[in-house]
């Protein structure tokens, strides 16, 4: 997101150059020389100005009904200064065509009260005329007998560059144009290919959520004392994560981690998981395999960044003294202290056969006295905080909703 952030500001700023540039270009330019000099042409050796004039010859070539008049123009440049973008207008009576022209261009850009203005424009390599200099230029106008020929009047214009520096100016101006014309088109063409992504992404991601849920359904069916204790934990997970300011990416994946960490319980068999009253240390061995199963389970699902080490390691203790390593300290990964601590509270906050649930107070209390030997003491501040600001109860609330909303379906 910063990278388009800063890629739009480069772009504005491109533009704020470029028009300031232009700006500034054209009114040294026109402040300093600008010529546009009406011409009744003759064509023999007048002057436009004292620094520019033309001479041309004539040639006639009669034909039936018409006559055709080919002017042959030289045009100088007596100035110490370069003339840049030179072109001529061009006014003719409505019956008189232009049937012919050599390195101009000619087009008709207006009619008026039975007459036609034509603009010559010269060919890409005569644009420019440098001092001293002159082009050469033709056209050719075929007029009927029966009209009174006159040719009303041919004005030549163009820019006068004092300094060479202007010029080159203006040459920056546009090819920084077309630069921004083509930073424009790509960045419309990113924009347009990012909204697309985050479509797809959208989609992708409920694709993954729905899977999961799906998943965790099967969980949840084996093991009916902790109904919604994943998606629980999940959110817990989320908002801890999102509390200590992860990157956006992290707190996603550990919502994702957090539905998956019980997983290993499908392999645990339903007498013993469901059993109410105490455990044989048999039976408790085989309940804590539920991490080694769930971290086999997920050993290949690569696609999320530390999901198999949330489910292995969320039993670990912060001392050292959990299981299944008896890793201690932030050699537990920082995923599976965090679920450590969302899967606690929720067990305190959850009444089972054997006991009831601890009250606030209770949980608070016991999470404080546990930190820094079962809990990571940075994480354990998060969890408060969300009993504190009654976050917990909302998550409470939106996953029995949505408990009583499959059940509903399925009835
Ligand atoms: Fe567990």
């Amino acid at each position: 997101m910063r990278k388009y952030r800063a890629s739009f500001l480069l772009f504005l700023s491109t533009l704020l150059i470029i028009i300031f540039a232009y700006i500034a270009g054209n009114i040294t330019i026109s402040n300093i020389a600008s010529s546009s000099e009406k011409y009744v042409v003759n064509l023999d050796g007048a002057y436009l100005s004292d620094s520019m004039h033309i001479i041309g010859d004539l040639k006639i070539f009669e034909e039936d009904e018409y006559s055709n008049l080919k002017y042959n123009c030289r045009l100088y440049n007596d100035m110490e200064h370069m003339l840049h973008n030179w072109h001529v207008f061009l006014v003719l009576e409505d019956s008189i065509k232009i049937s012919g022209y050599e390195n101009v261009s000619i087009k008709m850009v207006d009619s008026e009260e039975n007459k036609t203005i034509y603009l010559m424009l010269p060919d890409i390599a005569n644009k420019d005329l440098p001092a001293n200099s002159y082009v050469d230029f033709a056209f050719t106008i075929t007029r009927p007998y029966t009209s009174s020929f006159a040719i009303d009047d041919l004005t030549i214009i163009g820019s006068i560059y004092d300094y060479p520096i202007l010029y080159i100016i203006h040459i920056i101006v546009y090819v920084a144009f077309l630069i921004w014309g083509a930073c424009l088109l790509i960045y419309i063409f990113r924009n347009f290919n990012i909204k697309e992504y985050r479509k797809r992404q959208e989609k992708d991601e409920q694709i993954i959520i729905q899977a999961m849920d799906t998943f965790i359904s099967f969980v949840d069916a084996k093991d009916t004392y902790t109904r919604g204790h994943s998606k629980r934990v999940a959110m817990y997970a989320k908002e801890i994560a999102t509390r200590m300011k992860l990157p956006k990416d992290e707190v996603q994946n550990i919502y994702y981690v957090g539905l998956l960490h019980d997983v290993g319980k499908i392999s645990i068999p339903d007498a013993v998981l469901n059993k109410p009253g105490c455990l044989t240390d048999e039976e408790r061995l085989i309940i804590q395999s539920h991490t080694t199963a769930g971290g086999n389970m997920l050993k290949n699902f690569t696609s999320i960044k530390g999901v198999r080490e949330g489910a292995l390691y969320h039993h670990e203790r912060y001392d050292g003294k959990g299981y299944p390593e008896g890793l201690s300290g932030e050699d537990i990964p920082l995923y599976a202290r965090i679920i450590c601590v969302a899967d606690s509270y929720d067990a305190m906050s959850s009444s089972r056969v054997y006991r009831r649930h601890l009250n606030r107070d209770e949980i608070i209390e016991e999470l404080k006295n546990c930190t820094g030997t079962q809990f990571d003491p940075n994480i354990v501040g998060y969890m408060i905080e969300m009993i504190v600001d009654g976050y917990v109860n909302i998550v409470k609330t939106e996953v029995a909703r949505d408990d009583d909303e499959i059940k509903n379906e399925k009835q």
